[in-house]
Order: C-alpha cells, then structure tokens, then sequence
C-alpha cells in the first residue's frame, strides 16, 4: 500500500545506493517505469539481431562469419538476461512480447534502418555497439538490483561487439577505393540513428526526471551522447573517415560540438514510419509465431522431469 511514510523509506534507499531487489516494496509508477524500459531494452537487443543475422550467410570469410554469429547469439543471450530481469517485476514474457507485437512497447528505432553492405555491420558493430556501451556502463549503477546485475554481464561482452565493427571498418578502409566509398556510405548511414539512441535532448525527455530521481538513469540522454560523440570522432578520423555534419568541431575543452539531431526523423521512425519498422516487427511476430512448439516441448519437458523427481 503507498504512503507517505513507505514512499520516503523507498527514496531514503535510493539516495543511500541501496539497490531496490523485486521482494522489496516500491511505488507501483517505479515497477511501471522500470517494465517499460527494461522490457524496451530486451526488445531492442532481439531486433537487433535481424539487420546483422541477414548477412551471416554473406560474410567476406569464414573468420567473418564466426565473429558475426558470436555477436548475434550474444544479442539474443542479451534479450534473454533482460526479459528475465524484467519478469521479476511480476509480468510475464508472454505480455512483454504482446505489448511489442501491439505496438505497444518500443525498441530502439536505429534497428529500423537497412543493413545493404558488408560495410554496415562493422557500422553496426562499431556505431551502435559503441553507443550502447556508453549507455550500459551508465546503466550498470542502475537502482534496480536484476537490472544493473544484468547490464554488468551484458557490459563484458559488448566490447567484443564495438571492437569487431571497428576492425571491419579499419580493414575496410585500408582497402580499394570502393570498398573506402562503401565503410564511408555506412559510416554516414548509421551516425545520425546513433545518436538518436541517447534519446530526446534532456529538457524534451518526459521520462528523466524520475529515471533520475529513482536512480534508474545516472547521466542524462545528452551527457552520454556527448561522451559517445567525443570518443568516436577521433575513431572515424584515425581511419580516414569524414565525419557526416559540416559543422563538427573540436572545442577547447576537448569536446567536440555538432549539427542538432533531425527530431522529426527521430519521431517519425519512432512513430513507426521508418525503413524497416513494418518488416522488423512481421519477421518477429512470424519467429515468435513458428517457435511456439519449441517452448511447448520445453514446458512438456520440464513438467515431465518435474513429475519424474516428486516419484523419484
Ligand atoms: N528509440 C526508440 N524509442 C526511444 C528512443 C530511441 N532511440 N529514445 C527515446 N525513446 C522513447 C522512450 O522510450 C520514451 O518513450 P516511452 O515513454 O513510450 O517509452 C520517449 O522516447 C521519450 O524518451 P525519454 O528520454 O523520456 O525516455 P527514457 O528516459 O526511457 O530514455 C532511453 C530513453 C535513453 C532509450 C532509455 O530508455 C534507456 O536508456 N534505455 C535502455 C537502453 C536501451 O534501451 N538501449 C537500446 C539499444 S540496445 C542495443 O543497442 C543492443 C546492442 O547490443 C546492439
């Protein structure tokens, strides 16, 4: 039951760094923000696996294509880690996968753009890994106890993820004058929906202030985007990569200031008109859909080991 007196003991724990764990109470619109975002971000490492999983088959060289499906099964493990975390907020995968299939859960909109060239899964790897680390490091001090255990884990392997994309693009660069064109046409596809995925600028985030008063968020959208911004420049630079905005430079304080993001895109994707929405979700749906025998033979299995130890 909330109460005043519940609510301040709830926030004294926050504002102590004690981690919130899913036996303890906690406000009903903390739970609900955290299935939200939780459930979000478990959403958006499966999606992730479908611009990348579409040229496993097409890889350069079998050393590629090891590297290639190591990263996807870690993606789909990442999902894994985070529905779990999330289901400990007492909803069920079942709901979670619904919601998404509704259209009513999210995932990040830079997996709704296209994958046309070898060259974007090192943009891929490099770009949106790289952003993803910047915002998972972050989230690891997370207040939810499930939730910063889960991105520790996810954290390990996700350098693998922004190192891997970053050799392709240094190999590609090194390479003929095409396949320079080609790093350089990826690099451009995939910058602008990196940056998108910080999120709106901090005074246009309807969620922040509680993220940051609960301890769920621990920098802001624009302070990680600019730590991402800051590291990556110099990266694209030492290959030979010209940076897609006319306008960057870098500042006295070592930071680099650039163009504003294009919020009607952003929006716009998220509203579910971009490139790859309608067929990201058809192609889930349609997994979810022929996997359904898989889970019954699980569930069939489990209940029969289960029956076999109560007679054992
Ligand atoms: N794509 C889709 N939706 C986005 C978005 C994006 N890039 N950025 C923001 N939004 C949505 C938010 O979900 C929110 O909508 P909602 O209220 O319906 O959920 C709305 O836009 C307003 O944004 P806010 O900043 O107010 O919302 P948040 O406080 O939740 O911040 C966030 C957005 C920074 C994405 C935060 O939710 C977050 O840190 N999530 C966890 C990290 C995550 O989900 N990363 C996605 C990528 S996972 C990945 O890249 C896997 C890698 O291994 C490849």
């Amino acid at each position: 039951m909330e109460n005043a007196k519940n609510l301040e003991e709830f926030q004294a724990k926050i504002d102590a760094e004690i981690k919130i764990e899913p036996k303890d109470w906690m406000p009903e619109e903390y739970r609900q923000h955290l299935i939200r975002q939780m459930s979000q971000h478990a959403h958006s490492e499966v999606i992730g696996m479908q611009p990348e999983g579409n040229w496993i088959t097409r890889s350069p060289s079998l050393r590629a294509r090891k590297i290639l499906m190591a990263k996807v099964q870690d993606e789909g493990g990442h999902g894994l880690y985070l529905y779990c975390a999330t289901e400990t907020l007492g909803v069920s995968r079942e709901q979670l996968i619904k919601w998404l299939h509704e259209g009513k859960a999210k995932y990040a909109s830079v997996f709704n753009y296209p994958s046309p060239t070898w060259a974007d899964m090192g943009a891929i790897g490099w770009l949106v890994d790289g952003a993803a680390i910047v915002n998972q490091v972050s989230l690891q001090r997370t207040s939810y106890g499930p939730y910063s255990r889960a991105m520790v884990r996810i954290c390990k392997e996700e350098s693998f993820h922004q190192r891997q994309g970053y050799e392709i693009m240094a190999t590609l660069m090194e390479g003929t004058a095409e396949q320079k064109k080609m790093a350089q046409e990826a690099f451009e596809r995939w910058w602008w929906p990196s940056l998108m995925m910080f999120g709106p600028h901090d005074g246009d985030s309807p969620r922040s202030s509680n993220a940051m008063k609960w301890k769920i968020k621990r920098e802001t959208n624009d302070d990680l985007r600019q730590q991402f911004i800051d590291k990556t420049i110099p990266q694209a630079e030492l290959i030979g990569l010209k940076i897609p905005d006319a306008n960057y430079k870098l500042l006295e304080n070592g930071s680099y200031e650039t163009s504003d993001i294009d919020w009607d895109e952003f929006w716009n994707v998220i509203k579910g008109n971009g490139p790859c929405n309608t067929q990201r979700i058809k192609q889930h749906a349609a997994a979810h859909d022929n996997g359904q025998w898989v889970r019954e033979a699980a569930i069939a299995y489990n209940e029969k080991k289960e029956q076999q130890l109560k007679l054992a």
